[in-house]
C-alpha cells in the first residue's frame, strides 16, 4: 500500500472534510514522531492517515469503530503493527497498547484537535500564528476544545516525550501541511 492508495481509501470512505483533515494532521504528527524516534516514517504516517477510515462506516458506533478500520487497513496491505495500532487507538476495546507505534497514535490523535482549535482563535485563523506556548496554555484550559482529551494527550509520557516537546513537534508538523488543512 502506498500513500496515494491510503488517501484514496480515506476519501472514498469519509465525506466530512474536517474528518479527512484530522486524518491528514494525524499523519503529519505521526511522520514527525517517526523521524524523532528513528522509526519507519511511511509506516507511522500511513497508520495516522488511515486510523479513522471507518469513522463514517461505523456511524458513531464506538463498539465497532477501529475494528472495521483495522480490518480495512489490513485488507489494503497494512502490516500487523499498523493494524494493531489502529485497532487499539479506540480505548473502548480495552486492547493494551504495546508498541511505540500504538502509543504514539493514541496520544497524537487528540493533539490535532487542540492545535486546530488554537489556530481558529487567532485573528487570522492560521496555524502560522500559533506558538507552542499558547497550545500549552490552551491545554490547561479544560473547557477549551474540551473534546481533545488532555489525559490522552498526556500519554505522550509513555513514548518518552514531555508535553512541551510533544506540542512543539505536533504544531510544527501541522504547520508543515497548513495549506492541506486550510489553516
Ligand atoms: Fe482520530
Amino acid at each position: 500500500m502506498n500513500r496515494q492508495e491510503a488517501l484514496d481509501s480515506v476519501r472514498a470512505n469519509v465525506s466530512n472534510e474536517n474528518s479527512i483533515k484530522h486524518m491528514l494532521a494525524t499523519e503529519a504528527i505521526m511522520r514527525a514522531l517517526a523521524r524523532r524516534f528513528g522509526e519507519d516514517e511511511e509506516e507511522w504516517g500511513l497508520t495516522g492517515l488511515l486510523h479513522d477510515v471507518d469513522m463514517e462506516l461505523t456511524s458513531g458506533d464506538m463498539s465497532s469503530h477501529s475494528k472495521l478500520g483495522a480490518d480495512l487497513a489490513g485488507e489494503m496491505g497494512a502490516n500487523e503493527a499498523m493494524v494493531h495500532a489502529i485497532l487499539c487507538h479506540n480505548e473502548m476495546h480495552d486492547i493494551p497498547r504495546e508498541t511505540l507505534l500504538d502509543k504514539a497514535l493514541f496520544c497524537a490523535d487528540p493533539l490535532t484537535g487542540l492545535i486546530v482549535a488554537a489556530a481558529l482563535v487567532r485573528p487570522d485563523k492560521k496555524l502560522a500564528s500559533v506558538v507552542a506556548k499558547s497550545v500549552r496554555k490552551r491545554y490547561k484550559e479544560k473547557s477549551f476544545a474540551a473534546g481533545a482529551s488532555r489525559e490522552q494527550i498526556a500519554r505522550c509520557s509513555e513514548i518518552g516525550l514531555e508535553l512541551d516537546e510533544f506540542m512543539e513537534l505536533g504544531l510544527a508538523a501541522m504547520q508543515g501541511i497548513a495549506s492541506d488543512l486550510g489553516l
